[in-house]
């Protein structure tokens, strides 16, 4: 029998970096949610994916923007992973003490962040009980050079190796 602490527990071994898809909410307030399923799916075109789940209180209101930005941490952001994971807290609640500032398609970017990405909604595939999001990539950048923030069964860490980009 496979159940969702065999998944957690397993899938967890896959070690990766973690992002926060932020939007501007209809009535324009930032919105966010710490994501570790982000990739990039495509370069031509440019695309990249990542899951919201269906309990989700933050994607609806991403999905009626139409378009988001993919956050890449880095190591030293935790809280702000932290802040963004916190379910209930909805709308500008999580962004309380963290800067941001707009991409070019108004999406907040978060101020330390290793790299950024804004992209428009393409398509939304059914995936169980999470979503497949595609987004077409409309403008991106490189941030600092710092080490990336990690996830790794249930913990956050970073690489022990110096990295220098
Ligand atoms: C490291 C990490 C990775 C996460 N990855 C995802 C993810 O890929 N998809 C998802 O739906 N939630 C993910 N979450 C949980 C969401 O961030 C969290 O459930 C969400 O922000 C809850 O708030 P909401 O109701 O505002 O959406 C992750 C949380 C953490 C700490």
């Amino acid at each position: 029998m496979v159940d969702g602490e065999a998944m957690r527990r397993v899938l967890g071994a896959f070690a990766g970096g973690v992002v926060v898809v932020t939007a501007t909410s209809e009535s324009g307030e930032p919105v966010g949610m710490a994501c570790q399923s982000f990739s990039s799916l495509s370069l031509d075109p440019p695309l990249v994916m990542f899951c919201p789940a269906e309990t989700s209180t933050t994607w609806p209101r991403i999905r009626a923007a139409g378009r988001f930005a993919v956050n890449v941490l880095a190591e030293d952001q935790r809280e702000t992973c932290a802040a963004m994971a916190r379910g209930g807290t909805g709308g500008a609640g999580k962004f309380a003490g963290v800067p941001w500032r707009p991409a070019p398609g108004g999406s907040p970017l978060l101020d330390g962040a290793l790299a950024w990405i804004e992209a428009d909604i393409d398509r939304e595939l059914a995936g169980g009980d999470h979503s497949v999001v595609i987004g077409r990539v409309t403008a991106l950048d490189a941030g600092r050079d710092a080490g990336p923030l990690l996830f790794f069964r249930s913990r956050f860490g970073a690489l022990s190796e110096p990295v220098g980009v």
